[in-house]
């Protein structure tokens, strides 16, 4: 797709993805502003990854950070380094490639790891590996900052019921969705994927099983970041920083 053409799709909160992987948003949000505050402060490198068209990552270089921008799409990273500037170009390393099979991180390496909206495309034992390889790449003190959509999503809210009969009966994993008859009619045409939504309690326990020490972990209200068909009760993401102690 053009910039031009993007530029037509493009809403006030949502921007589509090439390869129908969801929206990024066009606003940094808590866990996106501590990721920055927090990379600043840091001499390990720091990475965004999914980072779409890089909202954060151009935020990043406008204060003078060296990120490192990966995303599964190479056609998102060549928009990132259009969109940016003169300035801005030297501090973005772009990162092709699907995380974690396709990056090589050496074990304690990173000081800090920004990952939103990209865990809830996985399955479970996926999101348990990533949990892991994210706690393995860190360096001790580093800090994860991620969001992922919850059971709560207003464009999923069709699968609230099935969700609750689900942990009602002890599913051990409640929020996967493996077909879309649950998903927003007029927004199934921008998601062709497993989803994968945890809760708050369930973010925290593979997360802390991962080894990682939870910092913050909170449901984010959208109200302002998403548009309103998204929106629920205020529950809609999970928001985490978690530490490597
Ligand atoms: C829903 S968008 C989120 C974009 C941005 N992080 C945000 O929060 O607005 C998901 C992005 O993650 C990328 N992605 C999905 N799975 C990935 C993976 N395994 N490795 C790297 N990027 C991935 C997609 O290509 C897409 O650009």
């Amino acid at each position: 797709m053009t910039l031009h053409l993007l530029k037509q799709r493009k809403c006030d909160y949502y921007e589509p993805t090439q390869n129908q992987m969801g929206y990024m948003t066009t606003h940094i949000d808590p866990i996106g502003h501590a990721f920055l505050n927090f990379a600043q402060s840091v001499t390990a490198p720091v990475i965004d990854i999914g980072a779409a068209y890089g909202h954060v990552v151009l935020e990043a270089a406008s204060r003078q950070i060296d990120i490192i921008a990966n995303d599964l799409d190479p056609r998102h990273l060549d928009i990132i380094l259009q969109r940016a500037t003169e300035q801005q170009l030297p501090y973005i390393m772009p990162l092709p490639g699907r995380f974690p099979e396709q990056m090589q991180f050496q074990p304690n390496s990173l000081g800090a790891v920004l990952i939103c909206r990209v865990l809830h495309f996985f399955p479970p034992n996926d999101w348990m590996n990533a949990a892991r390889t994210l706690f393995q790449w860190l360096i001790p003190g580093g800090k994860l900052f991620m969001t992922n959509e919850s059971p709560y999503f207003g464009t999923m809210r069709k699968f609230i019921p099935v969700y609750l009969e689900r942990k009602r009966n002890g599913h051990p994993w409640p929020g996967v969705m493996t077909g879309m008859e649950h998903f927003d009619d007029a927004r199934k045409k921008d998601v062709s994927s497993v989803i994968n939504l945890l809760s708050l309690s369930e973010t925290r326990a593979v997360l802390e099983d991962a080894g990682f020490h939870i910092e913050r972990i909170e449901y984010l209200d959208r109200k302002g970041i998403y548009p309103d068909d998204a929106l629920y009760d205020g529950r809609e993401t999970v928001g985490v920083i978690a530490v490597k102690t």
